[in-house]
């Protein structure tokens, strides 16, 4: 019986990426899921596919888009070079979630790369993805699957409720793993640049090639303006106005039972981004109207995975002031805070 249904399973799966794999050779845009977050694919060589990417999402026309290959041997097609360190980095960590800024060929549509000439580029590690890229036998650019500037998608329930109607296609494989979106890498310089921290760490990146240096931009505090086009816009946020919480346990909730006691006198409808050593605790207040946790602090596993849809559930749930916990940025907390510090526009308060 087990079987039955999953073999029917497995012909919906096939079916829906034979579909999908087709929209994409006739220079449409479907979204499908990837191990990080979902995209929104078309066509990398078209300029008129790449094109339904941008109207679709609404994406400012200077962020370029990373391409999605499924065989090593696509590679030669969108980048000119690949740099010894680039070949270790895709030995260890392909599929995965790390994208590769590399030189860019004439044949990658010039929409793809916004007048750089770079062009980012990733293997993902999920069965749907590479089935459909192989289908469509084509390079396949995809940033996320969300309206700009709203969080990514980590289901497709998410992908419709930002772009229903405005796409060809959805391929559903139920939620995503990671839930945060790729480390980007630069290897075009020397020694190599985080653009973006992401499910692969600093740390896993060091191991295999040596020495790697963050983009200043998104280290605590910072001012500078990104190198990755993509991170200078406010990004993942939720509609209320978010604040980051930031030192020693205590003097958090003190600050954060403030902000909230702050807030309800004017009347605005509260939300915490709790965890669960904290949700029981917010819970019992008062002035906290919504108390969503997500995790635990000793996984932080579990914390990218859940924040998006957590930001999306403060949205459903109307909150209008949200307050949130911060982690640390050890490991795969560097992306948690990059994340969380953009859904907050960079308001965050030093208890
Ligand atoms: O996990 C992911 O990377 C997901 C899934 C769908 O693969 N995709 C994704 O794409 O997050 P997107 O477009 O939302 O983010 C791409 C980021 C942006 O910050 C963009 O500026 C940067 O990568 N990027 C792309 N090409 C670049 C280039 N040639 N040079 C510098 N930054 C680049
Ligand atoms: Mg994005």
């Amino acid at each position: 019986d087990n079987d039955v249904e999953s073999t029917v399973e497995n012909m919906q799966s096939c079916t829906q990426i034979v579909y999908a794999a087709h929209l994409l050779k006739a220079d449409e845009a479907v979204a499908f899921p990837t191990e990080t977050v979902y995209g929104l694919g078309a066509n990398a060589l078209s300029n008129v596919a790449v094109e339904k990417i941008f109207a679709a999402k609404g994406r400012p026309s200077d962020n370029p888009l990373i391409v999605h290959i499924a065989k090593k041997e696509q590679l030669s097609t969108i980048a000119s070079e690949v740099p010894a360190k680039a070949e270790k980095l895709m030995e260890a960590f392909w599929p995965g979630p790390l994208t590769i800024i590399l030189p860019r060929t004439d044949e990658v549509a010039s929409l793809v790369t916004a007048g750089l000439d770079s062009v980012g580029v990733r293997m993902p590690d999920h069965p749907i993805a590479l089935a459909l890229i192989a289908a469509a036998n084509l390079p396949i650019a995809a940033p996320s699957a969300n309206r700009s500037g709203r969080p990514s998608p980590t289901t497709a329930a998410h992908v419709l409720a930002d772009l229903e109607g405005r796409v060809a296609g959805v391929v559903d494989g139920g939620a995503t793993g990671v839930g945060l979106e790729s480390t980007v890498i630069d290897v075009t310089v020397e020694p190599p640049v985080i653009l973006r921290p992401g499910g692969i760490t600093r740390e896993q990146l060091e191991e295999v090639i040596g020495s790697v240096d963050l983009d200043p931009s998104f280290q605590a505090g910072a001012a500078e303006t990104p190198r990755a086009p993509g991170m200078k816009y406010t990004h993942y946020a939720p509609e209320g106005e978010m604040w980051l919480v930031e030192g020693g346990e205590e003097r958090v909730r003190v600050k954060m039972a403030d902000m909230l006691h702050e807030a309800k006198q004017h009347g605005r409808r509260t939300g915490v981004l709790a965890t669960e050593e904290t949700a029981a605790y917010w819970r019992a207040n008062p002035d906290a109207d919504i108390v969503l946790s997500v995790g635990s602090r000793t996984d932080l596993g579990e914390v990218a995975h859940q924040l998006y849809a957590v930001l999306r559930e403060f949205d459903n749930l109307k909150a209008q002031f949200i307050v949130g916990e911060t982690f640390s940025r050890e490991g795969l907390g560097m992306a948690v805070m990059n994340r969380l510090e953009k859904a907050a526009g960079g308001r965050i308060e030093r208890a």
